[in-house]
């Protein structure tokens, strides 16, 4: 037997309210066979299997494509450019996308960017070294993931400064007053498009060694990426990856902060960064949660959610899920239990496209942090971002440590 959603007598959780530590009390002093909870947009889901299960559900499509409308916005130029993304695209068009990018984002292409990572993590340690102190954020985290992205896309050194404009401006997409933000997000589009445009032309006639060359000669059967999907890549790599791996080195570097002999660990043998990388993620993930739609009506463990009913999928809940991992609670880096995959690049068919090369970023930054920031400790008290839905890490995270190194 099976009973509408709307008729269940469910505990709300509030998306914006409290921290992630408050919320986990609440839910944990709930009744633990409660797999449903109600949230202001529809419903939420914090368990692993739930999680994993609705990702993978192909009825339940990405509301990437529809938080504008959710923000009230309905300025058809901007919803019909959101929605043409590889992060809201579903069924064949999705699966054709996935298909012909797929080789271009290999673990094998992140591996051609790792010598030029480490260049440019010991060029922003290089000037705080000395000094013993830095603001991370503004000195490491933002910095560190433009360069490494116009690399990959094949972008001249000279238009770094360009590009980290129109990535800070177009990264409005995901703040909360995005509604008085559209001209100056669309503008940046803009630009990136004629840019990218240019770009593409460029590669079309002298092919290189990077993204772009690799994406336009991606080929299956015959088929092609257009023009357009070409600009709308660019844009999705900028989307999705600076400010998630941003944003993942800061919250990694303040759990380690509170972890000195983890640090220390991570110092004296590099070779646990991978390790290191999967356990920060699980641990303290960016990225807490993302949104699906029900693209029908859908029935899952007897309960129907009628087409349109939004649900948030809780990434990092289930993160420290304690019959899916071995002591959740505990952060270390030399762990080998056999649990099951980190759910911080999500699953199912929209799994972080960028995973090899976010993985690289952070494998190559944290080891190299850790040997040149000994003794790492916490300035005054960290400003974070909000803790909503979006992507979540320190807005302000002064640091101190031994100079020198
Ligand atoms: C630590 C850093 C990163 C984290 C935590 C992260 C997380 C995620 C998550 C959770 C999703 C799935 C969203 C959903 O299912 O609704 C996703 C998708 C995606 N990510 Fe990442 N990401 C990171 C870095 C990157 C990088 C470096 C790139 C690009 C170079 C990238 C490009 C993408 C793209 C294009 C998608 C959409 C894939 C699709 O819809 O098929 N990400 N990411």
């Amino acid at each position: 037997m099976s009973t509408l959603v709307h008729d269940l007598d469910l505990p709300e959780i509030s998306l914006a309210d409290g921290n992630f530590d408050q919320r986990r009390a609440m839910r944990s002093a709930l009744d633990p066979s409660l797999w449903l909870l109600r949230n202001p947009f529809g419903f939420a889901v914090l368990r692993y299997e739930d999680v994993v299960g609705i990702l993978r559900d192909k009825r339940w499509h990405s509301a990437s494509g529809r938080i504008p409308e959710l923000l009230g916005i309905t300025r058809e130029d901007f919803i019909s450019r959101q929605r043409g993304s590889i992060l809201s695209a579903e069924g064949d068009v999705h699966v054709r996308l996935r298909r012909l990018v797929a080789p271009a984002f290999s673990p094998r292409a992140a591996d051609r960017l790792r010598p030029f990572m480490r260049e440019v993590i010991n060029g922003l340690i290089d000037p705080v070294a000395s000094t013993g102190r830095a603001e991370f954020v503004a000195d490491i985290t933002e910095p560190y993931p433009i360069p490494i992205i116009c690399e990959l896309l094949g972008a001249p050194k000279g238009d770094w400064q360009l590009f980290s404009r129109l990535a800070s401006d177009i990264l409005e997409v995901f703040s909360a007053d995005l509604a008085d933000k559209l001209d100056l997000v669309m503008d940046a589009q803009r630009e990136l498009e004629a840019y990218t445009r240019e770009l593409i032309a460029d590669r079309r006639s002298r092919p290189a060694d990077d993204l772009l060359t690799d994406l336009i000669a991606a080929e299956e059967a015959g088929d092609r990426l257009s023009n357009d999907e070409l600009v709308m890549m660019v844009n999705a790599v900028i989307v999705g990856g600076t400010d998630t791996t941003r944003n993942q080195l800061g919250c990694a570097t303040a759990l380690f902060a509170d972890h000195p002999e983890q640090w220390k660990l991570l110092a004296e043998r590099p070779e646990l960064a991978g390790r290191a990388v999967e356990e920060t993620m699980r641990y303290f993930g960016a990225v807490r949660g993302t949104v699906r739609f029900a693209s029908c009506d859908i029935e899952y463990r007897n309960v129907v959610f009628p087409a349109g009913t939004f649900m948030s999928i809780g990434l990092a809940e289930a993160n420290r899920q304690p019959d899916v991992f071995t002591d959740p609670e505990v952060f270390d880096i030399t762990s080998t239990a056999a649990d099951q995959p980190q759910l911080t690049f999500g699953s199912g068919i929209h799994y972080c496209l960028g995973a090899s090369l976010a993985r690289a970023e952070l494998q190559e930054a944290l080891p190299l942090l850790a040997r040149r920031l000994p003794n790492l400790k916490i300035d005054g008290d960290i400003t974070w971002k909000p803790d909503g839905v979006g992507i979540f890490g320190p807005a302000l995270m002064n640091i101190t440590f031994d100079a020198g190194h």
